[in-house]
C-alpha cells in the first residue's frame, strides 16, 4: 500500500474515494465539508439527508456525483476539549472506520483531509501522530485499499504530517 502526502484541494483528486470531515448532521457545512457540497451539487445533500446524521467517529459512504471522486466518505471528527473528551480515540476512529468502510466497498484509492484539524481545532501535530498511526497499521492489513492519500491544505498541515510519517520510518 502506498501512501503519499500533497498539498491541495480534496475536491479535485480523481479517486475511488475522498473524505469529508463533516459534521454529525451531515447537511453540509464550512471548512473542507462546504467544499465537498459546493463540488459534488445539491443531490449529495439529498443522498446525506437520506443517512439521517453520523455518530462522532464514525463515517458513512455515498456516491460523488459532479466530484471527480468515486465516492464521499463522511466522518465526523470530535471537537477539540483539551484532550479530555476522549478525543484521540474518536480522531483514530474516524481514520480507522473511514479505511474498513473503503474496504468492504472495494475501493483501492482514497484520500484524508487533515480531519478536526480546522474549525474543531484539533492540534496538528497530535492529529498527524493519530492519522498516520491508524494508516500505517491499516497498510499492515490485507484488503483492496492500495493507495492512500493526505490531502493537506496548507504547508503547515503537509509539514506536520510528513513529520509524522518521518517519526515512523515512512517517506513518503
Ligand atoms: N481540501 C483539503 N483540505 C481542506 C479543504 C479542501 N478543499 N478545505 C479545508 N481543508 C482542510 C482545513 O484546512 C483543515 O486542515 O481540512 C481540514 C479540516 O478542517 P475543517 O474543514 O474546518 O473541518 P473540521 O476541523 O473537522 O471541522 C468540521 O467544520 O465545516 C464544518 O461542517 C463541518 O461542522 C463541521 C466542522
Amino acid at each position: 500500500m502506498r501512501i503519499e502526502v500533497l498539498q491541495g484541494d480534496i475536491t479535485q483528486l480523481e479517486i475511488d474515494a475522498i473524505v469529508n470531515a463533516a459534521n454529525s448532521s451531515l447537511l453540509g457545512g464550512g471548512g473542507v465539508d462546504g467544499a465537498i457540497h459546493r463540488a459534488a451539487g445539491p443531490r449529495l445533500l439529498a443522498e446525506c439527508y437520506e443517512l439521517r446524521g453520523c455518530p462522532t467517529g464514525e463515517a458513512k459512504i455515498t456516491k460523488g456525483y459532479r466530484l471527480p471522486a468515486k465516492h464521499v466518505i463522511h466522518t465526523v471528527g470530535p471537537v477539540w476539549d483539551g484532550g479530555t473528551q476522549n478525543e484521540p480515540e474518536l480522531l483514530a476512529s474516524c481514520y480507522r472506520n473511514s479505511l474498513r468502510l473503503a474496504t468492504e466497498h472495494g475501493l483501492q484509492s482514497i484520500a484524508f483531509p487533515s480531519i478536526s484539524c480546522g474549525v474543531y481545532g484539533y492540534p496538528l501535530a497530535s492529529a498527524a501522530e493519530i492519522a498516520t498511526g491508524e494508516v500505517v497499521a491499516f497498510s499492515k492489513e490485507p484488503g483492496s485499499v492500495g493507495r492512500v492519500i493526505f490531502c493537506c491544505f496548507g504547508t503547515d498541515t503537509e509539514e506536520a504530517v510528513r513529520a509524522a510519517l518521518r517519526a515512523r520510518g515512512i517517506a513518503d
